[in-house]
């Protein structure tokens, strides 16, 4: 894997390499940049041109990792533009609800996949693909099924409405070896209390990338947005 180092790290967040763009990323790979850095925006956008912007102005905030989600018709475009226009980040597809969108992901440069929920089709393309899957999980049902794929790392979705930290505690002193992404209602006011709990490895939402400024083109308030979040997380 060829890597360069991220010029950007903020005073007390760890030089890391990051992948480039054609290079692939392995679990190993993203679970060190979110060890660095565990936060990662959605990009919702319907404009190539928005969701490279979008992503610069997180990545000019000290952020490696974008999900770039399938929520709009050019999901695709999108996510092919930051992938090849945005080096300086790690992109993914998000909302990935079947597998053919999972493959359709990978062929558009996506170097992981999110899901709100479980589902083996999607989990069996990332695996075909040697990359990362973060599967939305809200039980120890869904959790167990996770387990039992032979994964470690899940998204934790809705994470306020499912129970927030006292569930994923308690979902963590039982499956001691998952880790997890809590997302939905994350926000800058909530994210250290989550990443203080040792089972998240990350946390994931779109509060860093508001709609407003995105439609108004005030991309250094999603500068400053990500700058808040990498300091957050930094003083964790
Ligand atoms: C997701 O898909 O991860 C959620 O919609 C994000 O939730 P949020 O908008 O509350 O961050």
């Amino acid at each position: 894997m060829e890597l360069f180092d991220n010029q950007g790290a903020r005073p007390g967040q760890e030089l890391i390499s990051v992948p480039t763009t054609n290079s692939s990323v392995n679990q190993a790979d993203l679970v060190k940049v979110l060890q660095s850095t565990p936060v990662v925006p959605l990009v919702k956008a319907d404009d190539p041109d928005i969701a490279v912007k979008t992503s610069r102005a997180l990545a000019a905030g000290g952020l490696s990792i974008v999900e770039v989600v399938f929520r709009t018709d050019r999901a695709l475009d999108c996510l092919a533009a930051v992938a090849r226009e945005v080096p300086e980040v790690i992109a993914g597809a998000g909302t990935v609800l079947t597998a053919e969108q999972a493959r359709q992901a990978f062929a558009h440069g996506a170097k992981f996949i999110v899901s709100p929920g479980l589902d083996e089709g999607v989990v069996a393309v990332a695996k075909e693909h040697g990359a990362p899957v973060f599967p939305g999980i809200a039980t120890a049902s869904e959790l167990q099924k996770a387990y039992n794929l032979g994964l470690e790392y899940v998204k934790f979705f809705p994470a306020s409405i499912a129970g927030g930290i006292p569930a994923i505690k308690a979902l963590a002193s039982v499956f001691r070896t998952m880790r997890f992404m809590p997302t939905g209602g994350v926000s800058a006011a909530n994210l250290a209390d989550f990443l203080a709990v040792p089972a998240v490895i990350a946390c994931g939402g779109s509060w860093l990338t508001p709609d407003d400024a995105i439609a108004a083109g005030d991309y250094s308030a999603i500068t400053k947005l990500a700058e808040e979040a990498v300091k957050i997380a930094a003083s964790d």
